[in-house]
């Protein structure tokens, strides 16, 4: 068995940039989870499959996701292509909130998640991890910041691109993605009762992250 830290928190409260910092110094495994939800997202936008439930749980028997990683970077491998460039986009990431509901995706990658954990000493970050995915998880973090905070963040990495967007419409869209994400039926985004909360509205990116590893 790997030591597991798991990280768990709404869209934006920077989960995926302090798990590879932490990572990175502790020289474990990064495994971000949403990138699989997003991949079984895009294949359902490329097929043009109807967003409806029933529809996507059908399709999802085409799909295999595998992982794989190059210069210590996650890859995503969706029927044998590495997607990893085409899944980080707002519709992509919607449409993962949506497919995320359906049973038969959450236990497609549910065996994934749980065997790269059993190997591997990882880090390991989504919405379902200290809860469902990893519950005897040695480390468990609940990482949030306001939804204000998380847009702002937002609109200024956007902008720092060169990519036009609207604040006020980013904060709309992190609100409705909480709110399907804690409030479906299946492995709900919650926060463990073992799982430390860390509030990041107010520290640094280097603070976070000398809390987690504090933790070990
Ligand atoms: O963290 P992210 O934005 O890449 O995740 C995209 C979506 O995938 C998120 O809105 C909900 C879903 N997800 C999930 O249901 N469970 C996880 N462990 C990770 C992501």
């Amino acid at each position: 068995m790997g030591f597991n830290i798991a990280i768990d928190g709404p869209a934006g409260a920077g989960k995926s940039t302090i798990a590879k910092k932490v990572a990175k110094e502790l020289s474990f495994i990064y495994v971000d989870t949403g990138a699989m939800y997003r991949a079984i997202a895009y294949y359902m936008l490329q097929n043009n499959v109807a967003k409806d439930e029933a529809a996507v749980a059908k399709e999802v028997e085409n799909v295999d996701v595998k992982l794989a990683y190059v210069d210590g970077e996650q890859q995503v491998l969706l029927n044998g292509e590495n997607v990893s460039s085409f899944i980080r986009t707002e519709e992509v990431g919607n449409m993962a909130s949506f497919v995320a509901k359906v049973s038969e995706v959450r236990a497609k990658l549910l065996d994934l998640q749980r065997n790269l954990a059993k190997e591997n000493d990882i880090i390991m970050d989504g919405r379902d991890i200290g809860t469902n995915v990893l519950p005897n998880a040695d480390v468990k973090v609940y990482l949030t910041a306001s939804s204000e905070e998380r847009a702002n963040r937002r609109y200024k990495e956007l902008c720092e691109k060169g990519i036009s967007c609207d604040r006020d419409e980013i904060e709309r869209d992190i609100i409705a993605r909480d709110e399907q994400d804690m409030n479906r039926e299946i492995a709900p985004l919650k926060q463990a009762e073992d799982a430390t909360l860390i509030d990041s509205s107010h520290m640094t990116i280097d603070e976070v992250v000398a809390a987690i590893i504090k933790l070990k």
